[in-house]
């Protein structure tokens, strides 16, 4: 059996930077209400007219994982396309990205989990490699939230949280045992599905009948999310599911070099923190500077620790994430 490894990573989000202030300006929010309650200070939204979507950020981030990666873009064996916001209903993103590789007749898919979206594909590019089927895996987390979010004071709860952006790795054969993804831990809890969701357009309502409806109160096609309902899991599931990586491995919070969570809101990231007893440089954040990218934020921060030279070789790295589904997963790696 064989194992994985992350061999290369890259990012990618849109030049416009969004401030607190700017919001303020075109709903009833305020700088200090997100930055209290949240840690954001910016995001970035695509711009109409700057060439980005979902697919098209992905690829950009895709091109620099694939360049570190020290791969030919025809080595790739599976290409895993995580988000929530893909350009069309179908197909999904995997193959646009495909497309726009320039890569013949591969497989690529789409996974539909949300913020633990990274996860997800991350555990099952590592299957995919463990098995021996694949040897080198993309996998790419993009979003496009700004093109769906509703920007009046009705959706300042959800909108004021989310930004887009991309982030891509490629996993590869790793022949070492000991080294590169250790394990990961998946959950999800569809009696929350919910409580943090996007109804509709679905195949029961379609477009028409929400416009025919012309109901002013149908608000289905913008996201709904219950914070504190979610705020209040997500402490708990985070914390539960890196305690069962880390005592899989037989390790132990004190032997974590870098926690990455899943950029959600700071004050999740803090308790987490704390909960662990991880010093300031042990847990990477940068929430501040792009909200929430859901599933592009963990391959997001990734690539930004390692960029700025946070994360070194025997590294143990814990990646945690917590969303809609609910859905929730670990992965333990060893760098
Ligand atoms: O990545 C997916 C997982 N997502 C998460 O993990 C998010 C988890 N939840 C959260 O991060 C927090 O619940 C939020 C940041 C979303 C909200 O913070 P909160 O402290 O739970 O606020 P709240 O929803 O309880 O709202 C408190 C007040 C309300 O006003 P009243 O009813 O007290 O008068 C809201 O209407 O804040 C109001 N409010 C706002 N005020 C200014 C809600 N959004 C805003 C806003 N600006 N943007």
């Amino acid at each position: 059996m064989y194992n994985s490894r992350i061999s290369g990573l890259g990012m990618y989000v849109p030049e416009n930077i969004v401030s607190n202030d700017d919001l303020s300006k075109i709903m009833d929010t305020s700088n200090e209400w997100i930055v209290e309650r949240t840690g954001i200070k910016e995001r970035r939204h695509i711009k109409k007219g700057d060439g980005n979507s979902t697919a098209k950020m992905g690829v950009k981030a895709a091109k620099i994982a694939i360049e570190r990666s020290g791969i030919n873009k025809d080595e790739i064996d599976l290409i895993i396309f995580a988000t929530l916001s893909p350009d069309y209903y179908f197909p999904g993103g995997g193959v646009l990205v495909q497309e726009q590789l320039q890569i013949k007749t591969c497989p690529a898919m789409d996974i539909r989990n949300q913020c633990s979206g990274f996860i997800y594909s991350i555990a099952t590019a590592d299957q995919f490699i463990k098995s021996g089927m694949y040897k080198n895996i993309l996998v790419i987390g993009s979003e496009n939230h700004s093109g769906g979010l509703d920007f009046s004071t009705r959706g300042r709860a959800v909108s004021v949280i989310f930004g887009d952006g991309a982030g891509a790795a490629i996993i590869s054969r790793e022949e070492d045992p000991e080294k590169g993804i250790l394990s990961s831990h998946l959950y999800s809890e569809g009696k929350f599905a919910e409580e943090l969701t996007l109804i509709g357009p679905n195949t029961n309502r379609w477009v028409n009948k929400i416009i025919k409806s012309n109901d002013p109160d149908d608000v289905s096609y913008y996201p709904y999310m219950n914070g504190q309902l979610v705020f209040k899991n997500a402490v708990v599931r985070f914390t539960e599911v890196i305690m069962e990586g880390l005592n899989k491995n037989g390790l132990s919070p004190e032997q974590i070099d870098m926690l990455i969570p899943h950029q959600a809101n700071l004050r999740i990231s803090q308790f987490v923190q704390k909960k662990f007893g991880l010093s300031d440089d042990k847990v990477y954040n940068n929430i501040q500077k792009y909200g929430n990218t859901t599933a592009g934020s963990i391959p997001i921060a990734l690539t930004e620790a390692w960029q700025d030279g946070k994360i070194k070789s025997g590294d143990l790295i814990v990646l945690a994430a917590f969303g809609s589904g609910f859905t929730w997963g670990s992965t333990i790696i060893r760098w």
